[in-house]
């Protein structure tokens, strides 16, 4: 019996965070990932761009045949997720929801922080997405660009990541805030280094995790789910060459990436 793999995307290496818990949660399932390493950062880009790659990526993503597509970048949630869900019938599950519903689980106090990169921020989606679950949660945002060249750089403890983070988290941390969520597939990396800076009384709630969960409700809801036999097989695709992707890719799934393989959009459409 073949079974249909999980499609997952992002802006480019970033992704394999979500991508490394999805596999975490379900190891029997086959995935294909895209990291559209040829026009990487979305994060700065306006939304009509951005809704346009993702366009782009998920009818690549569906002509593999995928049973459920996760868009794992945090930046493609937060401003073409819902032009996604109505363009393709198949189950589509972004980051936004899950690390927002987390946040509202975990706060005591009431005040949750909010970091992500410009084009998340500047969408409040976020803050969209907590206030629906509960209008009363104080959500306070701050863009932190800088964060996502030092994660693939590999700066996430030395001096040059410290004085940046203290300086992205001064105001959140002085607000007394009790729960920070990492809205960017870059900052489970920085984790440790964000944790210190923050203090041991604020959760950090990690979209990555949270989105794994809700892959893993949404396929056994659909009774989609591989049943646990074998371990299924990861495919990757990039736009650019693959060598800086493997490079980074391998820290970012914290192991090692099978073959990757390059792809233009534009004649892959063309050819199916
Ligand atoms: N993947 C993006 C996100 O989670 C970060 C990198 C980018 O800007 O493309 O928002």
């Amino acid at each position: 019996m073949s079974w249909q793999a999980i499609g997952i995307f992002d802006s480019g290496v970033g992704g394999l965070t979500v991508l490394r818990e999805i596999t975490r949660a379900l190891p029997q399932e086959d995935t294909i990932y895209f990291g559209d390493t040829a026009r990487v950062p979305y994060g700065t880009k306006s939304p009509e761009t951005v809704s346009r790659y993702a366009h782009e990526i998920t009818s690549f993503l569906v002509r593999r045949d995928i049973k459920l597509l996760v868009v794992a970048c945090n930046t493609v949630s937060a401003v073409a997720l819902s032009g996604l869900k109505r363009q393709f019938s198949l189950p589509v599950v972004g980051v936004i929801e899950p690390g927002a519903r987390r946040a509202v689980e975990v706060t005591r106090s009431g005040r949750v922080g909010v970091i992500g990169t410009s084009g998340t921020i500047r969408s409040s989606a976020y803050t969209r997405a907590i206030k629906r679950l509960n209008p009363d949660v104080e959500v306070l945002t701050r863009a932190c660009p800088l964060f996502v060249p030092l994660a693939e750089e590999g700066w996430i403890d030395n001096q040059v990541a410290r004085l940046t983070a203290e300086c992205y988290l001064h105001e959140l941390k002085q607000a007394g805030i009790d729960t920070l969520v990492l809205g960017c597939t870059h900052y489970p990396l920085l984790k440790p280094l964000i944790a210190e800076i923050m203090g041991p009384d604020v959760v950090l709630v990690d979209s990555a995790e949270e989105t794994a969960r809700t892959v893993a409700a949404t396929l056994a809801d659909k009774h989609l789910l591989r049943p646990a036999a074998e371990k299924g097989n990861n495919h990757y695709y990039v736009s650019d060459i693959p060598a800086g992707f493997i490079r980074v890719g391998n820290r970012f799934l914290g192991g090692r990436l099978g073959d990757v393989y390059q792809v233009d959009l534009e004649k892959d459409r063309e050819e199916c």
